[in-house]
């Protein structure tokens, strides 16, 4: 598995991983749903943008997952906002290519990324029943707040 930093390359990627999350407990959302939102199109537009950060993996040249951060301003938050300067995460693995640690070496590459970069934090938004509560959890996020069925957790760096 490579991993790279993503560009405004991936967002055709990324916008499929965003489809993935919002359907992380079955079918629910379709990709034109997602073009159509405009809470989804606040974790693609316009990336990368200032603050944001991101990471994609590859298996044999084909993409499998990727993570990213949007560091956007209070009047365009997404769901997990804490602050502007705190790049929001939202993350995804391709279903066949799940369970095989991609999503935690994604996860500790963007730590790395953020840290380097000198960022004071990371946030996201998890709703209740996901099992990437425990990814975050493992890399020491905690739950800073609560928004209808959701967690904001926030990991300080
Ligand atoms: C959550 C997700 C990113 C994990 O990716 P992954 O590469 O399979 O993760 P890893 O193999 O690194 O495992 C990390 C954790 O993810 C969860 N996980 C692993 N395989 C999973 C699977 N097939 N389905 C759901 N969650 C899984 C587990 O909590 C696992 O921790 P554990 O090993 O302690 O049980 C992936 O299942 C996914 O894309 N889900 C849909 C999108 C989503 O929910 N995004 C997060 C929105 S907050």
């Amino acid at each position: 598995m490579l991993i790279r930093e993503a560009t405004a390359a991936d967002l055709p990627f990324l916008e499929l991983i965003v489809l993935e999350a919002y359907n992380w407990s079955g079918p629910r959302f379709t990709l034109d749903w997602v073009r159509a939102d405009p809470m989804a199109q606040r974790y693609l537009d316009g990336f990368p943008g200032p603050g944001d950060l991101g990471v994609v993996a590859a298996v044999d040249g084909h993409d499998v997952g990727a993570v990213w951060g949007r560091a956007l301003p209070a009047d365009r938050a997404g769901y997990g906002f804490v602050a502007p300067d705190i790049p929001e995460l939202t993350a995804g693995v391709v279903p066949c290519a799940r369970g095989r640690g991609i999503a935690s070496a994604l996860l500790s590459a963007l730590i790395d990324l953020a840290r380097q970069g000198g960022r004071p934090g990371l946030s996201l938004s998890v709703e209740d029943g996901n099992a990437a509560r425990r990814l975050y959890e493992r890399a020491g996020f905690v739950v800073t707040g609560r928004e209808g069925n959701s967690d904001t957790m926030l990991l300080r760096l």
